[in-house]
């Protein structure tokens, strides 16, 4: 018989490494809120508080709260449960992870319906864990935090969530000074344009679970809908379903497909600048994949093509379910998916025609509102893709390599790519790779190594 030998991790070496498993600030907080989605939350009130080296950041939640054993597993690192198919957590590591990503001690106390008279509390304290090397969590004893912990939790059920020694958010070599003051209020400032983002269909009442609110400093959080549906010029174009088969699950991925108005077809010039999005709008084109309701990518092409002013208008989305988490590959700070391969052509044709009407409708109207001009027989601009915007006038990064004649009446005007992509489009399967090249070396002798 073969002899096992149980190894267990070094406390101190994993929890310090595993600090580093790729969360910030927000997306650390809005892990959490994935729990208290999950336990069934409509309030969730997010507390950040400057206090120098004595910052802290406090999450609660009117959820279904935890008895104190289940409070215990769920503070263990890989924590196990059961999970249904639209669960937001997966791994049994977000709570402890993305907390010790932000800070080096934290604190969670949770009350149910059950046990109205005693609210447990645990705390993971790096301190303690570098003094012991053992994988053990304290009771916290200390009056001011037990009534941090449990003071939100009077009236009601819920879990708390206590952050604090926060240094991977202020940096502590002058905690109190100026500098570390305005970046918690910068962060916060980012937190609220993230959760805002992430859990808009949630926040806009778009799920069939009970309405959230989230509250940051006791504001409340708008959403931001990334397809300023609200506006009359926006263009729902019809939806497609693609089919999905991996490790036996099986189901089908939702591709619904906008355009989005042009700055001059938009309500106000303030509704165009918040329609942009955190990135600005040449980042924000592209696809926008939910998981269960939940956003994880906003904007890319995941590959597919690449980002270009012409087609900035076109933001799609994609939604899927949890039971496709291994097809997706999402990472455990939730920020990350990439296209199944098996499907990645068939999304291709799906939102090629959507990106084409995208690009026809900004060129259409770009050149609306241009004033005429000799044309020449081939113009060539400096490529701007990708550049950021400063949000104020777009149309102002404008690239263009664009072919035309000017013999009277106008022919059809067509993009470089736009030719290429045609032409690929009605050549045979030998034919496709010729045609590259071809395009390949007329991009070179036309635009330069640049391109
Ligand atoms: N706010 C909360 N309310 C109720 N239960 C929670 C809350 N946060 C965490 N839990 C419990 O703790 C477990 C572990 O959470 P976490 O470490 O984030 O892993 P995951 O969400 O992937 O399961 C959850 O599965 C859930 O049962
Ligand atoms: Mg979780």
């Amino acid at each position: 018989m073969t002899e096992a030998h149980e190894l267990i991790p070094s406390a101190k070496r994993l929890i310090k490494s595993l600090r580093d498993i790729g969360y910030d600030f927000s997306t650390a907080v809005a892990d959490l809120v994935d729990n208290s989605i999950e336990a069934g939350a409509t309030r969730i009130d997010i507390l950040v508080e400057f206090d120098g080296d004595k910052s802290f950041v406090r999450i609660s939640d009117n959820g279904k709260g935890m008895t104190v054993d289940e409070l215990k597993e769920a503070m263990r690192y890989g924590s196990e449960r059961a999970y249904n198919k639209e669960d937001l957590g997966k791994f049994g590591l977000g709570l402890k992870t993305a907390s010790m990503s932000q800070c080096q001690c934290f604190y969670v106390a949770s009350r149910t319906m059950e046990e109205i008279n005693f609210i447990p509390a645990f705390c993971w304290d790096l301190a303690h864990i570098e003094k012991t090397n053992k994988w053990e969590i304290i009771e916290p004893k200390e009056k001011q935090i037990l009534s941090l912990l449990r003071d939100p939790l009077n009236e009601h059920k819920g879990t708390v969530v206590l952050w604090q020694r926060v240094d991977r958010m202020l940096g502590f070599k002058h905690p109190y000074g100026e500098p570390a003051r305005k970046k918690l209020i910068s962060m916060c400032r980012e937190l609220e344009g993230y959760l805002a983002m992430v859990f808009h269909k949630f926040l806009a009442h778009e799920t069939s679970r009970e309405p959230l609110e989230i509250y940051l400093n006791f504001n409340k959080i708008e959403p931001w809908d990334p397809f300023a549906r609200n506006e009359s010029e926006t263009k729902e174009l019809t939806h497609h379903k693609v089919k999905l088969i991996h490790e036996g699950a099986r189901g089908k991925i939702l591709l619904q497909p906008y355009i989005l108005p042009t700055k001059e077809e938009f309500s106000s010039p303030d509704s165009f600048r918040h329609a942009s999005g955190p990135k600005n709008w040449n980042q924000q084109q592209g696809f926008y994949i939910y998981r269960a309701n939940r956003m994880i990518q906003s904007g890319g092409w995941c590959g597919i093509r690449t980002r270009d002013e012409h087609t900035k208008l076109s933001r799609i989305e994609l939604n899927f379910s949890p039971v496709f988490d291994n097809a997706f590959k999402i990472n455990v700070a939730k920020m990350s998916v990439q296209l199944p391969v098996q499907i990645k052509e068939d999304i291709e044709k799906v939102i090629m025609p959507a990106v084409r009407l995208a690009r026809e409708h900004y060129d259409g109207k770009k050149k609306l509102s241009s004033k005429p001009s000799v044309q020449s027989k081939c113009t060539t601009q400096a490529p701007e893709t990708d550049k950021k915007e400063s949000g104020s006038n777009p149309d102002k990064s404008e690239s263009s390599k664009s072919f035309g004649t000017s013999y009277g009446i106008e022919p059809p005007k067509f993009l470089f790519e736009e030719m290429e992509e045609k032409a690929i489009e009605v050549a045979t399967e030998t034919e496709k790779p010729i045609i590259k090249q071809v395009f390949q070396r007329l991009r070179k002798s036309l635009f330069g190594e640049r391109l």
